[in-house]
């Protein structure tokens, strides 16, 4: 399997891992896949992502898109960050393999749930959103 060079560098020095202390919200998804789990963390001020972090029992393409996924949404606005797709993080690595997406997919679905779980906890209504259903099709024509 090929990955690219900035896969391979954001799996070395992955950005933004750890457990973080006192975050305003935490999303933690299990990938349906593979069985791999990850937690992401985040602080939120006025609407605005100022920190985040991610611990992840994935493989090295979660690690990387995860890495590259906390990059993207971090300073940005809720919604901004809604709106990252997975596909924007593997284009932002330059491409993962086709059978390594479904990695991708769960730094998006767990910043979802953290997100939502934020709202949620500041007494507004989750917003709308089926966990992980631009993956499904893959199921269907791979071998
Ligand atoms: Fe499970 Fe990549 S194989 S996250």
């Amino acid at each position: 399997m090929i990955y690219s060079p900035k896969v391979m560098e954001h799996f070395r020095n992955p950005r933004n891992v750890g457990e973080m202390e006192d975050p305003s919200a935490v999303g933690e998804v299990g990938n349906p896949r593979c069985g791999d789990i990850m937690r992401i963390y985040i602080k939120v001020e006025e609407d605005v992502i100022t920190d985040v972090s991610f611990m992840t029992f994935g493989c090295g393409s979660a690690i990387a898109s995860s890495s590259m996924a906390t990059e993207l949404i971090k300073g940005k606005t809720l919604e901004e960050a809604w709106g990252m797709s997975n596909k924007a993080v593997a284009e932002a690595l330059d491409g993962l393999p086709p059978v390594k997406m479904h990695c991708s997919v769960l730094a998006e679905d767990a910043i979802h749930i953290a997100i939502n779980n934020y709202l949620k906890s500041v007494g507004r209504e989750p917003w709308d959103y089926t966990e992980s259903d631009h993956d499904h099709h893959h199921d269907t024509h791979e071998d």
